[in-house]
């Protein structure tokens, strides 16, 4: 495994969207392997494959409970909405309010190319929202009004 360097705005590779994985070889299970060591290196709960470079519908979530692998995933189904403060690792010191669905349902495929289809909510479902826009080449700073610095959100923790 390695640790792969992470792209950060304005790399304009994370504007782009994603091609399908059609070949579920040993090189995609590389890249996740790699994948998932630079997200918990950045201390990151997600991480999608433009963000190392990339252009493939290949991305990872892990909130704590287990590591989800996503090969061409695609949304079944979105409920609800929810609304909470996000970074990403790919847009350093800034952070916002973003609106996203409480439920969603997701069909994707492992890296072995087996298809599964998962339920989320809550937490789970706002980072798993984060990483499948990578894949479209969406960026959380595009869906906020506006964004604040670190310094900025500790300044109104305190008020
Ligand atoms: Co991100």
């Amino acid at each position: 495994m390695a640790t792969l360097e992470i792209r950060t705005i304005p790399d304009p590779i994370l504007q782009q969207p994603c091609e399908p994985v059609t070949e579920f070889s040993n090189e995609l299970g590389q890249l996740l392997d790699d994948m998932y060591e630079s997200m918990v290196a950045a201390d990151g709960v997600g991480i999608a494959a433009p963000q190392v470079g990339h252009l493939k519908q290949v991305a990872i979530v892990d909130i704590g409970d287990g590591k989800i692998e996503f090969i061409n995933p695609v949304f079944m189904e979105k409920r609800g909405i929810q609304m909470n403060l996000e970074g990403c690792l790919s847009i350093p010191n800034q952070y916002g309010e973003v609106k996203r669905s409480y439920y969603i349902k997701v069909k994707y495929r492992d890296r072995n190319g087996k298809t599964y289809i998962m339920e989320a909510e809550d937490f789970l479902a706002q980072a798993i929202q984060h990483e499948l826009d990578h894949l479209q080449g969406i960026l959380f700073t595009t869906k906020v009004d506006k964004i604040y610095t670190e310094e900025e959100l500790e300044r109104l923790d305190v008020e």
